[in-house]
Order: structure tokens, then sequence, then C-alpha cells
């Protein structure tokens, strides 16, 4: 696989960074996670605004514009001849000795980029559904700006994985926040979505907004607010979404069935019309 590492396309092994690189020390970097599908580069620009926002949340400085940022995630596609999979980027604060304080803004962010390849539109999940664990969020307070701080969602991965789930959903104060890595969502009986509004609580996933446009065009009712943890497991459809999973349906929370313990007509076509849009 060719990488990119500040301005060099090479073959992995020969990719490197600095070990008093900041993202390495201090997980002080920021990343976006952007899907492939036949070859083409999906919601690249919203990717480009939430890095930006991103980036001026943490006073990082831009590593190249975003006309460059397309062409170097364009090239890598070509070169690793990715027809379906992501891409994965990641902007640090630079090598400096190491110090609390950032380094002066002089220090150049440090720019990589991989590509991995892996069906996405045929996921065997999305036909059975995946069951997921509460697990308490114990993040930070800032889950609105992408770092590379992503120990406790692999922590909480790992305790769900260990409770005989698939992921998890943290929860705070009893009310959902996200998954380790998507965003949640879940259908009442009533047929009303409801998700968590945008807030510093929770990542503002590009494929939330995407999937509440097209279930919005499709005349279904959306709520944008917290839900209980009670009210989830007492809902007809639960799902996740993200640039890696699209529309994922879940099919327990605990243990506990959502709905009849399959994967919800809501969830299923949301995911059928994400995936028409994005082809
Ligand atoms: N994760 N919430 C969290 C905490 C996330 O890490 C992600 C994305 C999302 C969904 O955002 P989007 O729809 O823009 O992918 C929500 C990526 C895929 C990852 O870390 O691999």
């Amino acid at each position: 696989r060719i990488v990119y590492v500040n301005g060099a396309y090479l073959p992995e092994a020969e990719a490197t960074i600095s070990v008093f690189d900041r993202g390495f020390l201090f997980a002080d970097a920021v990343y976006e996670v952007t899907t492939v599908l036949g070859g083409k580069l999906i919601d690249f620009h919203a990717h480009m605004a939430r890095l930006d926002r991103s980036l001026s949340e943490l006073d990082l400085t831009a590593p190249a514009s975003h006309d460059d940022l397309l062409a170097i995630h364009r090239e890598l596609v070509t070169r690793n001849g990715v027809d379906e999979g992501l891409i994965y980027m990641q902007v640090t604060r630079g090598a400096a000795d190491r110090d609390f304080l950032f380094p002066a803004k002089v220090t150049p962010p440090s720019l990589v980029l991989f590509t991995q390849a892996m069906a996405l539109r045929d996921k065997p999940a999305a036909r059975t559904g995946i069951r997921v664990a509460s697990v308490p969020d114990l993040r930070w307070g800032r889950r609105d700006i992408k770092t590379v701080q992503l120990l406790y969602p692999s922590m909480a991965k790992m305790e769900a994985v260990r409770q005989g789930a698939d992921d998890a959903w943290l929860v705070e104060d009893g009310v959902v926040t996200e998954g380790t890595s998507n965003n949640a969502h879940i259908v009442t009986a009533g047929g009303t979505l409801i998700t968590r509004n945008l807030s510093h609580a929770i990542l503002h996933g590009i494929t939330r907004a995407a999937v509440l446009r097209l279930a919005a065009d499709s005349g279904l009712t959306i709520e944008e607010r917290p839900f209980t943890l009670d009210e989830a497991k007492a809902a007809r459809e639960a799902f996740v979404t993200s640039a890696s999973s699209f529309v994922m349906p879940v099919i327990s929370i605990d243990g506990m069935a959502i709905g009849d313990g399959t994967p919800g007509p809501v969830a299923q076509r949301l995911r059928e019309i994400y995936i028409e849009e994005a082809d």
C-alpha cells in the first residue's frame, strides 16, 4: 500500500513520523475518515468543512488547501486502486521538543493519509443488524472536535465485545450520546426518528447530516434531542450512522431486543436510499 506522509507518496514500510510528533505524544491531532464508493469520494467537502472546524477549535495550522487535500485523496485512491473503502487523513501539530505548551506557530503540521480497501455496501452486519451494550461515556467534553484521542472509545468497544455485543452506546446521565465511532438514532413506536441534537457532546457526523436530509425528504418526522437509554430500549427501531457503516441497524441494546429483534424497515430503507444517492 502506498501512503502519504508530509509531501511524499511512499510504500507504507518506508513512511516515517518523528517520535517527537505531538500526535504521537499528546494525541494533539485531528482526523477525517472519508468513504470511497466506486472509486469516488463521498461528501468530501463536508469532511473538509468539519476538518477546518476541528483545526480552528484547536488552533492547529491547516496543512494544505482543500484543493491540494482533494488531489492527495484522489492520488491515493488511484495509486492503491481503491474501488470501495475508506481514506484516513490525520493532521497533527507537528514535531517539537516534548512540552505541554504548544510549539511556535512556525512548526509545520504533519499530514498523513492512508487508504483501507474494504467492502462497505455489502456488509453482512447490515443484513443481520448489530447488538450494542451501554457503557458510561467517560470521554472529554469536546466530542464535536474530531481528535485522535480514541483510547476511551476503543476501551468501550472492547467492553461491549466482552459483554457479547458488537459495539457500545455511550451513556451520560442516562442519555445516549453516540456510538464509539458512529452517531446513534432511534425510531419511536409512532414512527418518529429521534437523534441527539448537535452540541459539544457528540461528533457532528457527516453521514448523520446526509441521512437526516434523506429522512426528511422521504417524509419522516425528525426530532433532534437527547434520548434516554430507557427510551432507546423501548424504541421500535435503532440504528447508527458513520462513513464506514452508512446506516447500520441495531437489533438489541444490553441484550434487550429492539422491536422484533431484526433490522427495522426505516433503517433498511434509509440505508438503501443513502447508498443509491452516494452511487
Ligand atoms: N468515526 N461519532 C463518532 C464518535 C465518530 O468517531 C464518528 C466517525 C461518527 C460518525 O461521523 P461520520 O458520519 O462523519 O463518519 C460519530 C469514523 C468513521 C472513525 O473514527 O473511523
